[in-house]
Formats: C-alpha cells, sequence, structure tokens
C-alpha cells in the first residue's frame, strides 16, 4: 500500500495514481495561457469575473479535465486528489508579502496563476477565501520568517503534519460545515530545497484498519480544536463530541489534524484508533513538490494533507523563493453566508451576521441534541 516506495529523487511527485494525473499538452498549455492570462483578475471575486473565469476556461480546458472537475463536484466517484502538469506559468521576480500589503500582481505581469487557481476552483465548485487566509480570493502561500514556527501556510520551520484542512470546522460553528470541500494549490515560485507536500487518500488508510477501529472512529468520542485564528475570533475553542469519520468507506468524510494537541480522544480505545489511523495516512501517503506549471487539487473531504519542515530561501531582495497560490472551494457557499464578506467571495468568521443571542439560542440548541 506503501507509495513512496519507488522514491525519485528531484521529481516533481513520488508514484502518484495515475488515474489521478492531468497532464497537458503544449498546444493545450498554450491555449489556456492566452485565454486566462488575458482575463482581469477581480481579488474580491465578483459575480461578474467568476463568470467570465467559467466562460473562458469551459473554452480553453480539454474535455478530460473539464469531465475530471465535474466528477470532483459531483462527488459521487471523486478522486481523492487531482494532480496538474504542464500548467501554463510566467516570470516572477519575488513573492508578496501580505503583512505589508503586497500582492501577487506586484511580482508578475498577468494574472495568469490567480485565474488558472480561480478557474480550476470555479470548475469544480464555489471559490472563495476566508480573510485570515489573505485579503484576495486567492490566497499567497509564502514562507515568512516572523511566522516560521506557525501552522499555517506560512510557516516553514515546523512540519504541518497531516490534517484535514479546517476539521473541527466540519462540526460548524452554529451547526453548519464551514469547512473546505477542496483546496487548489498551484505553483508559482519554486524553493531550491523541493519542499514536499504529502497526500493521503483516507480510503486508502482506512482500508488498512480493522473494523474494530472503524467502528471507534465512527463514535463520537473525540474533540477536535479550533484553528487558532478562528478561536480569536470568537469560535468555539473545540468541537463537542464528534466522530472523526462519517460516509462509506468508498466515499468517507474525515475530520482529523494530526498536528500537536488537535485531536483530544475522550478514552483509550479512541486513543487508539486514532493512532492507528495516523500509522496508515503515513503509509499510504505520496508527495508532490508543487513548482511552476504544476497544481493539486485535494479533495479535502477525505485527503489528508502535509507539508514538510523545510528551509526556506530568501532572494537577494529578502523575497521568499517558494510560492504557491490557493483557492478554497465548496459546492456552496451558503454555510459561509453567515459571515460578513469582504468583497464577494473573501469571507470574515470574526463578522457573523447573526446576533449573539440568536448564536447561544443555537448553540444550546446544538447541546441539546445530545451531542455535547
Ligand atoms: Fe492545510
Amino acid at each position: 500500500m506503501n507509495n513512496t516506495e519507488n522514491y525519485e529523487e528531484n521529481a516533481l511527485h513520488s508514484p502518484l495514481k495515475r488515474e489521478n494525473i492531468i497532464t497537458l499538452t503544449n498546444e493545450e498549455k498554450e491555449l489556456i495561457r492566452e485565454t486566462l492570462g488575458a482575463i482581469h483578475y477581480d481579488p474580491e471575486g465578483g459575480k461578474e469575473y467568476i463568470m467570465e473565469i467559467r466562460r473562458a476556461a469551459y473554452m480553453c480546458f480539454p474535455e478530460r479535465l473539464i469531465t475530471a472537475l465535474e466528477e470532483q463536484k459531483a462527488g459521487l466517484h471523486p478522486h481523492s486528489y487531482l494532480y496538474f502538469e504542464n500548467l501554463p506559468y510566467e516570470d516572477v521576480e519575488g513573492s508578496p508579502e501580505e503583512s505589508k500589503g503586497e500582492t501577487g500582481l506586484d511580482y508578475k505581469c498577468t494574472p495568469l496563476s490567480e485565474n488558472i487557481t480561480v478557474a480550476l476552483g470555479a470548475l469544480s465548485g464555489e471559490p472563495y477565501s476566508i480573510i485570515f487566509e489573505g485579503k484576495e480570493i486567492v490566497n499567497n502561500l509564502v514562507p515568512s520568517s516572523h511566522m516560521k514556527q506557525t501552522y499555517t501556510g506560512n510557516g516553514y520551520d515546523v512540519e504541518l503534519s497531516f490534517h484535514i484542512e479546517n476539521a473541527a470546522q466540519k462540526d460548524g460553528n452554529l451547526d453548519k460545515d464551514t469547512s473546505p470541500g477542496a483546496l487548489v494549490l498551484v505553483g508559482v515560485r519554486h524553493d531550491e530545497s523541493c519542499p514536499k507536500t504529502r497526500i493521503a487518500d483516507g480510503r486508502d488508510a482506512l482500508a488498512l484498519l480493522s473494523d474494530e477501529d472503524k467502528e471507534t472512529l465512527r463514535k463520537a468520542d473525540f474533540r477536535i480544536k479550533v484553528p487558532m485564528r478562528w478561536r480569536a475570533a470568537g469560535a468555539r475553542e473545540m468541537t463537542d463530541r464528534v466522530p472523526i469519520l462519517t460516509g462509506t468507506d468508498e466515499n468517507p468524510d474525515i475530520r482529523v489534524a494530526f498536528y500537536p494537541d488537535m485531536v483530544l480522544s475522550v478514552n483509550e480505545r479512541a486513543q487508539e484508533a486514532f493512532e492507528h489511523l495516523k500509522q496508515a495516512v503515513d503509509a499510504v501517503s505520496c508527495w508532490v513538490d508543487i513548482a511552476p506549471g504544476t497544481g493539486v487539487m485535494v479533495n479535502n473531504r477525505m485527503t489528508l494533507h502535509s507539508r514538510d519542515r523545510f528551509e526556506a530561501h530568501f532572494d537577494a531582495q529578502g523575497k521568499a523563493e517558494r510560492w504557491i497560490q490557493r483557492v478554497f472551494v465548496k459546492n456552496s457557499l451558503q454555510a459561509l453566508a453567515q459571515f460578513e464578506q469582504s468583497g464577494e467571495r473573501v469571507f470574515d468568521p470574526s463578522h457573523p451576521k447573526i446576533s449573539y443571542a440568536e448564536r447561544i439560542a443555537q448553540e444550546s440548541r446544538h447541546e441539546s441534541y445530545g451531542i455535547g
């Protein structure tokens, strides 16, 4: 089951599942460059912009790419991940530091990578951003020396262990699932230390577990911590007791994060099953180095991802050599409509639209369901 057995030095990825790789021809690549490179980027993700990107992407993406993205959206037989090769990319000079109010377009001539990122999201669902992750619909993941120890896309001096993005939010603030259904990551600039993004298909991991372990993971015997930035914005510190695993073994929904102290198992058996899942996830994982020309879509319902600790390099101007762009995707943005928007598709959970009284009422309803 271990996909890392045929490890190839200097390759951009360890052996991935063939059916999950989409390689563009040079002709397809140039058509996408020409079409998407010419569209004006709207960092707020306005209606007209998303519609224009969709129209253009349906015109310039090859049919097999459209089919794969549509399948992800339908969710009946979803891929665990899709890996894109030979995407068009542009020359960049530097990388943006959001703390200085910089944007990606300060360092390159066209919004090609932003538009590709949004297009991959818009054909597989509804792309969006959470304001803690960046002020634009497309987030810039760039190493930052003052955040190097953080478990975020800007950290690099700590390993960001396997996790489902916003795992706790599957339980939801106010009973709504505000976690992404998928993440799209596109390479913009490449660090010579080749930091690896690891991916693990939850279905392969579950196949290694005993029925007893799976049964335990299906019990509401776990509490999952809400990410720090959501907590600071007023969200609860952790979920009530929830299962890690729901859905079927073939089409599961997993909520877990293996970086320190994120999951509290309420008894020994639960802790044992949690440890077994962790081992199984490691055993089935593969990796990609998200460099310019490549991208990956991770199915956040069933696929865990991680990023190795790495040595970040900075150019003579002090700009990070690693730069990945990301967008979150959901089938519907309705659950996020409870938050104020900073722009059409950038949501701010620190500003819920409903009143404090309503919020308390909803939370106590939640507790009376016996979950707490
Ligand atoms: Fe993540």
